[in-house]
């Protein structure tokens, strides 16, 4: 799939499982027009956007209206995400059935922003989405060992006094989901995994053969909780930066496929939202338009990818686990392609105001990166052109 050639690599269109683009609700941080222009500047052609909105996703009406603003904007792919629960409350199941036979077909289920934590309906959700055929996307933290008001664990958010989201918070969800998964016959997918227990359950459950999958995020393979010192709001975010000891786990796990792949969770924010106080700033950062380069950062560079691997983990991998026929594999002769060339050795500098995203909230300000799309194309037609939407 990866073919070289003048320095370029040409990849499958990237394909992002996880991503938030705020509207219908909060406009003022993204829209799915911003939203698709940066996804399309960071070479995807296909983004799953998660339901936590104003309204929740949770009816075939929203996840059509999502569907069709994302066909008239054109610029990629926009697949809704549908809600499990009715307002994402985690009580009441949500129409899935509904979702799946409106015009946007959602084959992707998920409370995202929330897990779904009560046991009895996680096993409900998992059986009907079963006979759907569909996903269930689940942000694993049980709320019942994690301290409300913050999201940071370890010895330097100990230290820190930032009380929060333990490990056991999301590893015993997994197990828990691994099992229920195992029982209903049906699919489970993993967001944003975060610890190296985490990992551990994964290989553990792939091992007895249950139906489970999971993403990494690109900040948590590049960024540990040391970047807490300052108590800059930015790196704020759920499930937390772990410690260096994780991120090596992490790494390794996406290598060897037990993680599978790379979504961005793309958690745009308002400045008023994120620039205050750590304790009430909003969690979430930027991911759309730096995970390219920060992949080739943490894992081809290093040697723990090589091209295959990434066109594996950003392309092919999310587009199976989403049921995607048209995304993620190699292009047949004569056919209008989703694909994305990238210059590996282009250097640039991150600054929040010149993302194509409205919010600003990048954790990788002024860094130097390596790495861009020079062109992506969706279905035959350009999209983006170094690192900028073709609008
Ligand atoms: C996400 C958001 O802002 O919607 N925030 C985050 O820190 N990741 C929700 C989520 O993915 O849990
Ligand atoms: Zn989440
Ligand atoms: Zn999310």
């Amino acid at each position: 799939t990866a073919v070289s050639g003048g320095g370029n690599v040409l990849l499958p269109g990237l394909v992002d499982l996880h991503v938030h683009l705020r509207e219908p609700g909060r406009e003022d941080a993204e829209t799915i027009a911003s939203g698709s222009a940066a996804a399309a500047a960071g070479g995807f052609t296909a983004v799953f956007a998660m339901p936590n909105t104003d309204p929740v996703a949770d009816t075939a009406l929203v996840c059509d209206h999502v569907w069709r603003r994302g066909r008239e904007v054109g610029l990629v792919d926009v697949h809704p995400v549908g809600a499990v629960t009715v307002g994402q409350k985690g009580e009441r199941l949500a129409e899935m059935g509904i979702m799946a036979a409106g015009e946007a077909q959602v084959r992707v289920f998920s409370d995202d922003g929330f897990c779904v934590s009560d046991p009895l309906v996680m096993r409900r959700a998992l059986e009907y989405a079963s006979g759907l055929g569909a996903l269930i996307a689940q942000h694993a933290e049980d709320p019942r060992l994690t301290c409300g008001a913050c999201a940071h664990e370890g010895p330097t958010a100990a230290r820190l006094g930032l009380a929060g989201w333990p490990r056991s918070a999301e590893e015993s969800i997994i197990a828990r989901d691994a099992i229920l998964a195992r029982d209903a016959d049906a699919r489970v997918h993993i967001c944003h995994v975060s610890t190296a227990g985490s990992v551990s359950v994964l290989r553990w459950a792939k091992e007895q053969g249950i139906a489970i999958t999971a993403e990494v995020t690109p900040h948590h393979l590049l960024l540990d909780d040391s970047r807490l010192e300052d108590y800059d709001p930015v790196f704020k975010v759920n499930p937390p930066l772990r410690e260096e000891s994780d991120v090596a786990v992490l790494r390794r796990a996406l290598a060897e496929g037990v993680i599978d792949a790379v979504a961005t969770d793309h958690a745009p924010h308002a400045a008023h939202d994120k620039d205050r106080e750590f304790a009430l700033a909003r969690p979430g950062m930027l991911g759309l338009e730096t995970a390219l380069p920060i992949v080739l950062e943490t894992m081809w560079r290093p040697g723990l990818l090589d091209w295959r691997g990434v066109a594996r983990t950003m392309s092919e991998n999310p587009a199976k686990i989403a049921g995607l026929a048209d995304q993620g594999r190699p292009i047949e002769v004569g056919e209008p392609a989703n694909l994305v060339v990238v210059d590996p050795d282009f250097e640039w500098t991150v600054r929040g105001k010149e993302l194509t995203s409205i919010a600003d909230n990048t954790p990788f300000e002024g860094m130097r990166l390596r790495g861009r799309a020079v062109a992506t194309v969706l279905r035959g037609r350009v999209t983006a052109r170094d690192g900028r939407a073709e609008l």
